[in-house]
């Protein structure tokens, strides 16, 4: 039997309009665009405004863009998975209202929380049901509105998150392109270092928890680096030996957008130069689980069909993972 794979066949992305630059920074909380810089290489962020404004926004424009670029009608949608850490609401899914927004009618939906980790969870998820002959067109959405979890009284958070999305689409490939493999993990006893306090079954919303800011990101920023640091060259330099990859196999990583740093230690592990690395951390920061879908969204004018393409990644629970995939399209050759 031929073997089927889960193959990227179009990517859109989508930020909102609104810069908040280090500059606005500076006038909001005590820190400079030189530290906000060299501590993590962020120089702006996109932030959604407005009224009832949720993910699901984000994640509309994402889905309707990808569904003209690749001429695919809504109904022809077998299913969608939107992983977010910020969902319109607890519940229904926020792919549900993505699927409604667009039309998507046949498809099964649902939402997908592995942290920063969780576009890369989702899309190794989505693959399998590709892989299983049962599902022709998939989209997998990364999105997120973090400015809705952040306190801009806390410098240590506010400067490195932002808001924004993209989406790729899934086809099964026989000729050998598409996602190979991954190697994900999971650590529950890092859920110290970076969690939501508050909001959810075990400390529901009240006037306390709001008081004391629980609702807000709660990172210990050094100790996560710690851990990201490690575990994503780690992971990444193991998928690599997985599938027999040397540097010079490697045509482009697709690393989360965290922290410069982060990313410039896992490229120096895999023996790769900046020039084969994907970062547009300076312009958007940490979108969560927008990072890796809008760095593909990025570059796809530069992505030809046959390239090695290694994505990683690592956040919240602690969450952590690398996958390889071969590159189906030449992404010169997409209209616009
Ligand atoms: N401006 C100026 N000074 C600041 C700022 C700021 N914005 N923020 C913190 N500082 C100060 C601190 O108060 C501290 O001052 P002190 O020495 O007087 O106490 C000093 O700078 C150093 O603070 P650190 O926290 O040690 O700074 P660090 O170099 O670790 O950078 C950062 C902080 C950027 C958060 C870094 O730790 C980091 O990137 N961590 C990893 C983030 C990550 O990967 N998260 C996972 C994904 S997110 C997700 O899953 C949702």
């Amino acid at each position: 039997m031929t073997k089927i794979q889960a193959a990227i066949t179009g990517v859109n992305g989508w930020v909102p309009p609104y810069r908040l630059t280090n500059a606005e920074l500076e006038t909001m909380i005590d820190t400079s665009d030189e530290w906000i810089t060299t501590r993590t290489g962020i120089k702006e962020r996109r932030i959604l405004k407005g009224e009832k404004m949720g993910t699901s926004v984000i994640g509309t424009h994402a889905v309707k863009g990808l569904l003209e670029k690749t001429k695919t009608k809504p109904e022809e949608i077998d299913l969608l998975i939107c992983a977010t850490v910020t969902p319109d609401m607890q519940y229904p899914a926020t792919a549900n209202i993505i699927s409604e927004n667009c039309g998507i009618k046949n498809a099964l939906s649902f939402d997908m929380n592995a942290a920063c980790s969780g576009f890369l969870f989702a899309l190794n998820t989505a693959a399998k049901y590709v892989e299983s002959g049962g599902y022709k067109k998939v989209i997998v959405v990364g999105a997120d509105k973090m400015s809705s979890i952040v306190d801009y009284t806390d410098r240590a958070t506010c400067v490195i998150f932002g808001d924004g999305g993209a989406a790729v689409m899934l086809e099964p490939n026989t000729e050998g392109y598409g996602i190979v493999n991954a190697l994900l993990h999971v650590d529950g006893s890092g859920m110290q270092y970076l969690h939501q306090v508050a909001g959810g079954s075990a400390m529901p919303p009240s006037h306390e928890t709001i008081d004391n800011k629980l609702h807000y990101v709660h990172q210990e920023g050094q100790s996560v680096f710690k851990f990201a640091v490690t575990n994503m060259a780690d992971v990444a330099a193991a998928i690599m030996e997985k599938n027999n990859l040397k540097s010079d196999d490697v045509a482009w990583l697709v690393p989360h957008q965290a922290n410069l740093r982060i990313i410039d230690a896992t490229a120096r592990r895999m023996g790769l130069n900046t020039d084969k690395v994907m970062i547009n951390i300076q312009r958007y920061g940490n979108t969560t689980n927008g990072t890796l879908p809008l760095c593909l969204w990025e570059w796809e004018d530069k992505l030809k069909k046959g390239d090695n393409i290694v994505l990683t990644a690592f956040g919240g629970g602690f969450t952590w993972g690398a996958m390889y995939l071969k590159w189906a399209y030449d992404g010169d050759k997409v209209a616009k």
